[in-house]
């Protein structure tokens, strides 16, 4: 039993596709959210830069008393996550695995759509065929979307183009599933879904690594028992940008800070 937040980070907004998912399975937990939008996106760096990023964001969330991590991003969750997890003493989360979980349970040609270097690590791939190894594994790096997001060019004629370029390769291979390798796709879902062939199934792993996070809280005893405090929104960049973009997706403006995070 505790008070205490649950912290969640991404590059930027993308973390609010999982923020949602908490709010809808989770409403009585406190949350902490940081969105590293002066560095984004993480999706074409190198994976030393990605691995300083985290471990100055989980310094930063260790000394906000966080009981519980969501790596939101899955750039982060395929580069640095198992190397970074037993360097902190609160459990950390992240979205390959429960996404991976979810998509062998639904489909045996699966797609992924992911950023560049989430794509190269071959983390979904890996995962998916750590569970059944006979299924078939398609990847595509897609390096416009991110910012595309971010910019709020979502319903522009270039976001249909390069949505329709991207996902023209995975469909060529006639996949059953596809998976948002990039917590920020499920912002596009209106787009993807309006290119899809509606025999294809899309995978969110926001809805699986919450539904994990909701069965740790209870295994290690953590769930929130007093009533939950408004989430507290952090960015490294600009404050007004972000709550201005995230208004779309969270139904009211929220109340940005800009914090400096700890050198490590
Ligand atoms: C990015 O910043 O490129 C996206 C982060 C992610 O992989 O979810």
């Amino acid at each position: 039993m505790t008070s205490q937040r649950i912290g969640i980070f991404d590059s930027g907004v993308g973390g609010l596709t999982v923020l949602r998912e908490l709010y809808r399975q989770l409403p009585s937990e406190s949350i902490l959210y940081f969105g590293d939008t002066a560095r984004l996106p993480y999706g074409n760096r190198r994976m030393s830069e990605i691995l300083t990023f985290v471990r100055e964001i989980l310094t930063w969330m260790q000394q906000q008393s966080v009981k519980m991590v969501i790596m939101a991003c899955n750039t982060s969750s395929a580069l640095a996550l198992e190397t970074v997890r037993s360097e902190f003493n609160f459990p950390i989360l992240g979205v390959i695995l429960p996404g991976a979980r979810a998509a062998v349970s639904q489909g045996r040609r699966i797609g992924v759509i992911a950023t560049p270097a989430t794509a190269a690590s071959n983390a979904y791939r890996r995962a998916i065929h750590e569970i059944d190894p006979t299924v078939q594994v398609w990847q595509v790096g897609c390096p416009a979307f991110v910012p595309l997001i971010e910019q709020n060019r979502i319903h522009t004629p270039d976001t249909y183009q390069v949505a329709r370029e991207y996902l023209a390769q995975l469909l060529e291979q006639q996949i059953d599933t596809l998976v948002y390798g990039c917590t920020h796709y499920p912002h596009l879902a209106p787009v993807l879904k309006s290119i899809l062939p509606r025999t294809v199934r899309t995978v969110d792993p926001a809805v699986y690594v919450v539904r994990a996070m909701a069965q740790e809280l209870d295994l290690l005893g953590l769930k929130n028992t007093s009533p939950p405090q408004p989430t507290r929104f952090c960015v490294s960049g600009d404050p007004h940008h972000f709550a201005q973009l995230s208004v779309q997706w969270l139904g009211c403006t929220p109340i940005v800070e800009q914090v400096w995070l700890p050198a490590v």
